[in-house]
């Protein structure tokens, strides 16, 4: 796993920037895994001045999001649907019918899951994945558990989780206690990953993600086996990790 150190957000995320726009130049018809969260809004930000200046074009991308909150219509303002189009995609010229976000309405969760991650493979896997990390180190929405999940598959989430993201909605109660999310096989099939992690809140996280034991209950541990990671933190995030990271 290779870490990069940003001085602060803004340097993290013209950092993670990069390393996108540079897998859309080398390969225009890239797949793309993208997130949601607060972590990747500069990246997006950056990534839409950059298509502004003609310097990207996404025309060719095809993307797959992580995870959608289970109940919330696509036009839901905290869904992540809304969040991708309002950050990343009405800015920018993809193709809306080569953009897939999980539909917070599916009815058959298991089919529809399981349709998802078909498509992937049959548009020939993802090449470059985005990641976030929740504090109790989740990836997309794979809460810490007693195993790892394969595909994408519907999830319950964490205490912890339900409390971090109500800043977003009236109160914690409105909150969606459920959410689809590609499993931890789905997001280790991807070719390369690229995780963004700021703040002080996630330092433990990052710690116990990249040095501690592999294990379902850190689920961003399992990063370590993969072939090719780059984890791009700022100084707060990793505030514990002393020597550890150069
Ligand atoms: C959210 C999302 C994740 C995200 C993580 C961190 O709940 N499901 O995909 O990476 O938790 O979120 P944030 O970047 O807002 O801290």
């Amino acid at each position: 796993m290779k870490i990069i150190r940003a001085k602060d957000y803004d340097e993290l995320s013209r950092k993670a920037a990069n390393v996108i726009a540079a897998q859309v130049i080398v390969k225009p018809r890239s797949v793309l895994g993208l997130a949601t969260g607060s972590s990747p809004v500069g990246l997006y930000k950056e990534l839409v001045a950059r298509y502004k200046l003609g310097d990207l074009d996404f025309s060719g991308i095809r993307s797959w999001n992580l995870d959608e909150y289970v109940g919330l219509t696509p036009d839901h303002d905290q869904s992540y649907h809304y969040f991708m189009y309002d950050n990343l995609f009405n800015h920018v010229n993809a193709r809306p019918e080569n953009i897939h976000v999980p539909n917070g309405l599916w009815k058959n969760p298991e089919a529809d899951c399981a349709a998802y991650d078909a498509e992937i493979v049959e548009a020939g896997g993802v090449d470059l994945q985005l990641l976030g990390m929740g504090t109790n180190g989740h990836i997309g929405f794979n809460e810490p558990d007693e195993v790892f999940t394969r595909g994408t598959h519907i999830v319950d989430l964490a205490e912890t989780t339900i409390n971090d993201n109500k800043r977003f909605f009236a109160s914690a109660a409105d909150v969606p206690k459920q959410a689809f999310s590609m499993g931890i096989g789905t997001i280790m099939c991807a070719r390369k990953i690229l995780v963004v992690v700021s703040g002080e809140n996630k330092a433990q996280a990052v710690k116990n993600a990249c040095f501690g034991p592999i294990t379902p209950k850190v689920p961003g541990s399992i990063l370590q086996l993969h072939p090719d990671v780059t984890m791009v933190c700022d100084e707060a995030a990793l505030s514990v990790c002393g020597d550890l990271v150069k």
